[in-house]
């Protein structure tokens, strides 16, 4: 009798990392395909809950315009309670979480408890005169309520302070780290991650 194909149901656990506007979002929505991951971007679900007017969406308005981190705890909620949907199919990428090591720690808690971990870190690199260049024209575009120039400042800022310290929490427990580019045209970018990854 023939053995039932094997499925291997290891899930990828991949987290797109990098400043405000650094590309994570469009990055990730690629890769969606690309590696059939759900993208999961906390930002967004903040942005969906504001413009809902939830009552988490009333608690984060005005954090979020002015370019501030929301509290951990709220965050952790959220993607506690969606992670193990997003799972399902074969994996995750996370956008904007975790951005403070709390929150990391908090990830690496819910994923061993289901036996998992991440397995990747995918970094994207831009200098930060055309992370701003780049905001400020999507706001002409789009008028994102945090993409004012002094939000933009405090955004940068939150990140430096919270943010990029995640880099090293994961560098420490010797998880994949792939520092990419991200700067050059979107196709350029998401080549040079497909080759990353890929290799
Ligand atoms: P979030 O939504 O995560 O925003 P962000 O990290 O500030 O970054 P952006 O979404 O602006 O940029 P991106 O890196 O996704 O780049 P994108 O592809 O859009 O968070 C927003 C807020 O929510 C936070 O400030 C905080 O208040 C709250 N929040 C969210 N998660 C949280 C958490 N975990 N903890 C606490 N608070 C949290 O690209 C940017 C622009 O550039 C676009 O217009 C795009 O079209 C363009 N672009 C992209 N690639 C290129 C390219 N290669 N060349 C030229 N232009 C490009
Ligand atoms: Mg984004």
């Amino acid at each position: 009798m023939a053995a039932p194909p094997s499925h291997h149901t290891h899930r990828v656990i991949g987290i797109i990392f990098g400043p405000p506007g650094s590309g994570k979002g469009t990055q990730a929505a690629r890769l969606e395909n690309e590696l059939h991951v759900k993208h999961l971007s906390t930002g967004e679900i903040l942005r969906a809950e504001v413009a809902r007017d939830t009552p988490v969406g009333k608690q984060v308005k005005r954090i979020m315009a002015a370019g501030d981190l929301v509290p951990d705890d709220l965050i952790v909620d959220i993607v506690r309670r969606r992670l193990p949907e997003a799972e399902e199919g074969t994996g995750v990428l996370l956008d904007g979480f975790p951005r403070t090591v709390a929150q990391a720690d908090s990830l690496d808690e819910m994923l061993t408890g289901e036996g998992h971990a991440v397995d990747f870190v995918l970094a994207l690199t831009v200098p930060e005169d055309e992370l701003v260049d780049r905001i400020l024209r999507r706001a002409a575009l789009e008028g994102r309520p945090d993409d004012t120039r002094e939000a933009v400042a405090e955004r940068m800022r939150e990140y430096r302070k919270l943010t990029a310290a995640v880099l090293d929490h994961y560098r420490k427990r010797g998880v994949r780290i792939e520092e990419v580019d991200g700067t050059g045209t979107p196709d350029q970018v998401f080549d040079r991650i497909s080759a990353h990854l890929s290799s």
